[in-house]
Order: structure tokens, then sequence, then C-alpha cells
């Protein structure tokens, strides 16, 4: 069984998609670690309430990024993690944590990359007027936004307000990030 960490910042709704796509059968992995940087992001509590690992960490409280990401590595060592999933991590990854992990460390992000990289991509999108809106899927690397694309999914807009936005990307996020998962771990 392969071993997989999620890394988040917020609400955790990817990761409850990836959890129910594991007690589905729709992913052969089990999450052995979440890593979270805000101390009080809903996602501990919902990590907790499965027995899942957490590590969570206020970066202020180290020297710097490595300092930090020492401390995590050790953790993906000691759990033997396969792969590391972003899931609304809103933090750049360092050489300590790209190194050791390379092409192993991928993202999701609310946008259909390389249009509206960084926060709020979905604001953006909206503030530009686009058409069309989707989700891309990425390796990571130490740009923002920037690694190679491995999936992506749109839909058009329409007349949709922010709100109907917002909920058909998280629809779209749920969907495809379980999918993708499950094919990079069988080597597809
Ligand atoms: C998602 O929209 C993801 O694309 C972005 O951050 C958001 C995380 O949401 N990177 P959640 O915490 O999984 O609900």
């Amino acid at each position: 069984m392969k071993h997989l960490a999620v890394f988040a910042s917020g609400t955790g709704t990817n990761f409850d998609a990836i959890l129910k796509a594991i007690k589905n059968g729709e992913i052969d992995a089990t999450i052995e670690l979440v890593v979270v940087d805000k101390v009080d992001a809903p996602v501990i509590e919902k990590a907790k309430s499965q027995g899942i690992l957490t590590f969570v960490f206020n970066p202020r409280d180290y020297e710097n990024k490595a300092a930090y990401e020492t401390e995590i590595l050790k953790l993906l060592m000691a759990e033997s993690i396969d792969l590391v999933v972003l899931a609304g991590y809103m933090r750049i990854c360092g050489p300590t944590l790209l190194e050791a992990y390379e092409g192993r460390i991928i993202n999701i992000h609310p946008s259909l990359l390389p249009a509206f990289q960084g926060k709020d991509a979905i604001g953006q999108a909206i503030a530009y007027g686009v058409k069309i809106m989707g989700v891309s899927i990425h390796y990571v690397d130490s740009g923002l936004d920037s690694g190679k694309i491995i999936a992506q999914a749109c839909f058009e807009v329409g007349n949709m307000n922010a709100e109907q936005i917002e909920t058909t990307i998280h629809a779209i996020e749920h969907g495809l990030y379980p999918r993708v998962i499950q094919q990079l771990l069988k080597g597809e």
C-alpha cells in the first residue's frame, strides 16, 4: 500500500475528497501524514478525527524555510511517504523538500495554468472576464504554480455568478484530484 502525505493550510475539502476516495477503494493508498502551516486550520481536526498523524507548525517559530522543511522531511521519511499531495498549502516548497522528493510532490490550483498563478486565482480569472475556467494539477517545482502540468479540466463560465463558479471549481477538484493521484500511484 502506498503512503500519502497531504499538506494543507485551510478548510481541507480536497483532503476530504481524497480520504473519501481512499475509503471507496478509488485510491490504493493511505494518508499517513497531514502537514499544516496554520495552527487554527479546520483541516487539523479533520485529520485528527481520522487518527492521522499531523504536523502543525507556525513558520515564524523557525529560523527559515530549510529549518521547518527539515522537520517535515524527517516525518516524510519516517512514514515512508511515496507521494506528497499539496491541497491548499499556501507555501512555496524549498530545496530541502524538492531535492528529496523530486517528481513526487504535486499541487492542485484553481485556474487553467499558466494563467492566474498565485493567490485568489478564481478572483483573478473573474476580474479578467475569462469565458473558460478550470483546474490544473501539476508537479511542484521551485516556482509559484509553475511545474509541469499533469492534468487539467475546464468549463464554460456562461452567466454563473462568483459563488456558482467557486462551487463548480471545487466540484471539479474533488473529482479530478483523486483520479490523478491514483493514476500516478499506479505509474500511469
Ligand atoms: C483549492 O481550491 C485548491 O485548488 C487551492 O486551494 C484550495 C484548497 O481548498 N490550491 P481546500 O482546503 O481543499 O478546501
